[in-house]
């Protein structure tokens, strides 16, 4: 097996290779002066199960085409199997039609990355379930609930907890933490959202007060969602309210805006490289789930099961 990285999240990767006792694979991902990619692999990988890890993250575009660039080395260089690890499967909220002549952006990544020569993919929470069914290729969802639902016990296991889903959309994925929380109440927010960008909390569904709620989802981006939930329910006479967010996106001013918000806390894992400015917030904590996706991918190389991960 070897693990083989683009730029876009080194730290992670480097944790998934220490977890697994790999070397990371020696590779330089270089541009040229036009802004070109290139890549090099430097040792031999033929007839080798290649794990590239790579989220498709800011900036995505970049992130995106150094992957498939690497996957066509590989490919190039007779790897016998080619895995692309996408803890962060950008363009993942664009997997459907909004509205009339509008593209379906998920399906057409997922497309690139097959073509490019990918055999399988690896990714963690996946913006929506169905968007597995868009590659012709396996492809492995993991979840952070359980590594989520440890953090949370330990922290906030002795308080009178409730989870909390920021939208309609991701009701499913809540309802999964409350059952890893001992059946802990739910709670739902009904956003809705004129512009992408912008949301505005019209109503909570499930009774708050004097609870300490945990809202979960997969993305924050804006931070508008999440900080506009958090004040709702606060107003509605919950006592305090923490976040569980996989996927730490955090665009344009979120940072701040989570730090000005009435969230206690706000736990991200590593599958987005974390800014200097996320780091060096008060109110943001980083859960590493290396050692979860490095455990995946070891399953995957000896051919056993990944859902059991999750029992
Ligand atoms: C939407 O369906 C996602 O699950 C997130 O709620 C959304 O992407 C968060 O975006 P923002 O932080 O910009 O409100």
């Amino acid at each position: 097996m070897k693990i083989m990285s683009g730029n876009a999240n080194l730290p992670l990767a480097r944790a998934i290779a220490g977890y697994l006792e790999t070397p990371m694979t020696d590779v330089s991902v270089r541009r040229f002066a036009d802004e070109e990619i290139f890549v090099e692999i430097h040792e031999n990988v033929r007839g080798e199960d290649v794990f590239v890890v790579q989220s498709t993250s800011f900036p995505a575009n970049d992130n995106l085409m150094e992957l498939l660039i690497c996957i066509d080395a590989l490919k190039r260089a007779s790897a016998r199997r080619i895995t692309a690890v996408v803890p962060y499967f950008g363009y993942a909220r664009q997997d459907r039609k909004p509205g009339p002549r509008t593209p379906i952006s998920a399906k057409l990544v997922a497309d690139l990355i097959t073509r490019a020569g990918a055999d399988r993919v690896l990714s963690v929470d996946l913006h929506a379930g169905q968007i597995q069914g868009f590659f012709d290729i396996p492809t492995d969802n993991l979840y952070a609930a359980p590594a989520m639902a440890a953090d949370i016990q330990a922290r906030y296991g002795d308080q009178d907890l409730m989870v909390v889903s920021p939208d309609v959309g991701g009701v499913v994925r809540a309802r999964a933490l409350a059952k890893r929380l001992e059946n802990a109440p739910l709670a739902i927010v009904d956003k809705r959202r004129d512009r992408p960008g912008e949301s505005e909390v019209m109503n909570i569904i499930g009774e708050v007060e004097g609870r300490h709620c945990i809202l979960i989802d997969d993305i924050i981006d804006s931070g508008g969602t999440l900080c506009n939930a958090a004040q709702a329910l606060l107003d509605q006479g919950a006592k305090s309210v923490a976040a569980y967010i996989t996927h730490g996106v955090l665009s344009g001013g979120a940072v701040a805006k989570v730090s000005g918000s009435a969230l206690t806390e706000l736990v991200i894992t590593d599958t987005i490289r974390a800014t200097d400015a996320a780091r060096d917030s008060d109110k943001i904590r980083i859960l590493s789930i290396a050692t979860l996706i490095g455990e995946a991918i070891r399953r995957i190389a000896d051919e056993s099961s990944v859902s059991s991960l999750f029992d």
